[in-house]
């Protein structure tokens, strides 16, 4: 072997091999390599470093397996949500428990292989180096590539080809869980499902469009009860039958000033607590009905249009925010003034929920309400137009 030049031209840089590039690399570098043993020797495969390499393949084999199980509970398990007693609660609720157990295998798995075949194909080595500061020259750069490419050939990875195969498809699975749970997010906002108390899924409706005489489904409109959530909690999880977690509001219930969430609820699922987490979980159900005092009742102003949708100084509004979906679920009884504390978007409670302050643009939509004749609060149909942030097919 030739003697390594301490300042190598870009033509002797040309003519060395890689293994001169490499020896160079650790003197430029000042890398004291003390001891450096392959693990295995070269020219024959032994039955022991077979052994060895079926073992890490076997670790990486199952830790793609598990990262493809992973991928598959994710799309193809059922995971909508079915509530005590349902068809199909116990795969609902294996559902999460799956994912955290195949991709949880599928990194340990990844991990048993990645110290195994370190332990048993990279070369052992002890090297010092000294360090230093300042940028990488060329000699530098070609050199550590010269290095990498040494440190691929003696691992011997690139001529295991099951093995690092199955480390590449491990690898690539794991990083396609990372991206797979984006995959909820993307949605059809045009499909159309079953009308239920949360809505159709569609931007335009929520659980009160089953109040509406022009319901998407064609069916006619139901009693649709303004619930109020009693935060109700069974001691084991579990509702005896007949009893709901929405309770039906009194026109007597709501004492003067005071504010309060209401959500659907349908006459035909009083009393249904699976039914009662739907509504409260529809994603555009949450309504702020308010009791103004007598002196600022007198003093609102109507949108044209939506002069009949109170009831005495009874007002409901949609309590999600037109600007991008949050809350608004601070009242301000002295300025009459809703609040979101997203971006700080005010609407005045006694015109028509106008936005007076904030990014958001329009005004808070109202849900026309009545009294049936037992004196509970219910809608008077749906509201006159989506609630919620701007889309691409709104007008208004
Ligand atoms: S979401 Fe309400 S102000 Fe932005």
């Amino acid at each position: 072997m030739s003697e390594t030049p301490k300042n190598p031209s870009p033509a002797d840089l040309d003519r060395m091999s890689d293994e001169e590039l490499v020896r160079l690399g650790t003197e430029l570098d000042e890398v004291d390599v003390k001891f450096r043993e392959a693990r295995w020797p070269e020219g024959v495969e032994t039955r022991a470093e077979k052994r060895a390499a079926r073992t890490v393949t076997i670790w990486f084999a199952l830790s793609a397996l598990f990262g493809l199980a992973f991928a598959a509970v994710y799309i193809f398990w059922p995971w909508e949500h079915k509530g005590e007693g349902e068809a199909g609660h116990a795969l609902y609720t294996a559902y999460t428990p799956l994912l955290g157990l195949t991709i949880g295998l599928s990194i340990l798995f990844l991990g048993f292989g990645a110290v195994q075949f370190t332990k048993k194909f990279v070369p052992e080595e002890i090297s010092v180096q000294t360090r230093h500061d300042g940028p990488s020259s060329d000699v530098d750069r070609r050199t550590i590539v010269a290095e990498l490419n040494d440190s691929w050939k003696s691992s011997t990875l690139g001529r295991r080809k099951v093995m690092g195969g199955f480390l590449g498809a491990s690898v690539g699975l794991i990083g396609l869980s990372a991206i797979l749970p984006l995959g909820g997010m993307i949605k059809n906002p045009w499909k159309r499902g079953p009308m239920t108390v949360a809505g159709d899924g569609t931007l335009h409706t929520t659980g009160w469009t089953l109040a509406s005489d022009t319901r998407p489904d064609g069916l006619p409109p139901e009693k649709v009860y303004l619930g109020r959530d009693t935060a109700k909690v069974f001691p084991d999880g579990h509702p005896p039958a007949g009893q709901g977690r929405l309770e039906r509001i009194h026109i007597d219930d709501l004492s003067t000033g005071a504010l309060e969430s209401v959500f659907p609820l349908p006459a035909s699922a009083i009393g249904n607590f699976t039914e009662d987490m739907h509504s409260i979980h529809g994603t555009r159900n949450a309504v702020m009905l308010i009791r103004f005092r007598p002196e600022d009742a007198a003093r609102v102003i109507k949108r044209k249009g939506q002069e009949n949708f109170n009831y005495g100084d009874l007002y409901a509004f949609s309590k999600i925010c037109t600007h991008l979906g949050c809350p608004t679920s601070l009242y301000e009884q002295q300025t009459h003034r809703f609040l979101c504390p997203c971006h700080q978007s005010q609407f005045d409670a006694l015109e028509y929920a106008k936005p007076v302050f904030g990014p958001a643009a329009r005004a808070l939509p109202q849900l026309p309400i009545a009294v049936d004749n037992e004196g509970y609060l219910v809608a008077n149909g749906d509201f006159i137009e989506p609630v919620g942030p701007a889309f691409w097919e709104r007008r208004s």
